[in-house]
């Protein structure tokens, strides 16, 4: 079975998402629709949705309710990303502006809330209290990784911890919540929706890091996204953090001084825009420090690790087909490319 498969078999299911998400974009205000269906058509995996669904199903659950759900997971997601390109001055979303340099950024970010605030509401509507603790509480504690990260941004003393908590928070909480909702919606014993909620934040995690390990060596194409940005917007992600523990003394000074440098770059970008020679050779360098150091092979194993931890949390649930297609859902996590 193969990721391709399993997109495939749930196409109903996501199209019947899709269609529930751009209703929740609805509004007579029209510039609230015109960027929805931008970001909306963009793309995007879908992949928070399909892992709702998949848990739910392991669970036996096959409601109508999962699809309202599903998408309210994916409506906080892009809700996140409209915030997101705003606050890293990302120009390029799912290989498409991003939505913030077509109508600016007071229109994205009002947007964000929109979508947060209706994605909320949907939840609500359900009437079943744990779900909207589920969904309040991830949408709390993302915003809080997004903060602890920005407290960060240029800080070479990150500690692996830290970007655990970071990462963790800012992508693990949502995919753990997913996971959880899954359970939930058929009422499983507490034992197993808690395996459901560790496995969704060990598979996020891995996730978020497989996705700061492809900025470094992805396919821009394939990604949709701008290669190097973590480093040119001064975040300190596990490759970064490996190669500052182990490089030498000499070099971890020149590493230092290629993070302030893009730090101070980002920090001024708005006034003079440094897209030049000194960023893009720090890149080179830090890549090329990676490959003598292979800091990127060691941050892989750090994931699959992780993924290799989520994938026990789903022992307590009797071998199935779904339980199958969650475990190889857990593993494309590592090996995507976009
Ligand atoms: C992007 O998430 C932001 C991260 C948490 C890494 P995805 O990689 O799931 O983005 P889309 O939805 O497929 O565009
Ligand atoms: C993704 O953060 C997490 C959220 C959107 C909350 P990043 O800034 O690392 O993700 P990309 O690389 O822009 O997709
Ligand atoms: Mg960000
Ligand atoms: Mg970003």
């Amino acid at each position: 079975m193969t990721i391709k498969d399993i997109f495939a078999d749930y196409s109903e299911e996501l199209r019947a998402v899709d269609e529930q998400l751009m209703d929740l974009f609805k509004s007579n205000v029209f510039l609230i629709p015109m960027i929805g269906r931008h970001i909306l058509n963009s793309g995007g995996k879908r992949i928070r949705p399909l892992f709702l669904l998949l848990s739910a199903e392991l669970c036996g659950y096959k409601g109508a309710d999962r699809i309202l759900l599903a998408a309210t997971i994916e409506a906080i997601h892009t809700a996140s990303l409209l915030h997101d390109d705003v606050i890293d001055d990302a120009e390029t979303r799912r290989g498409e502006s991003a939505a913030h340099t077509l109508w600016g950024r007071q229109a994205a970010i009002l947007a964000g809330d929109f979508l947060y605030s209706n994605a909320l509401m949907l939840a609500v509507s359900q009437k079943n209290q744990k779900i909207t603790e589920a969904f309040s509480e991830a949408v709390t504690r993302m915003a809080e990784g997004e903060i602890l990260q920005l407290c960060r941004v240029g800080d070479p003393e990150i500690t692996k911890e830290e970007y655990f908590d970071i990462i963790s928070a800012k992508t693990g909480v949502l995919l753990s919540a997913a996971c959880r909702i899954g359970g939930i919606l058929s009422n499983q014993p507490e034992k197993r929706e808690m395996s459901l909620l560790r496995f969704g934040m060990k598979t996020g995690t891995a996730f978020q890091l497989a996705d700061d390990i492809l900025d470094y060596v992805a396919e821009q194409r394939e990604l949709g996204k701008k290669l190097g940005k973590d480093l040119a917007e001064g975040k300190i992600t596990m490759p970064l953090i490996y190669l500052l523990k182990v490089a030498a003394d000499v070099e971890r000074d020149e590493i230092k001084d290629i993070i302030n440098e893009a730090a101070a770059a980002q920090k001024s970008k708005k006034r003079a825009p440094i897209k030049g020679k000194t960023q893009n050779s720090g890149l080179k360098r830090i890549i090329d420090l990676f490959s003598r150091y292979n800091a990127i092979e060691e941050s892989l194993k750090i994931a699959e690790g992780l993924v290799v931890e989520a994938k026990s949390e789903l022992e307590v649930f009797p071998d199935s087909r779904e339980r199958d297609v969650l475990l190889t859902m857990a593993e494309y996590t590592m090996q995507r490319d976009k």
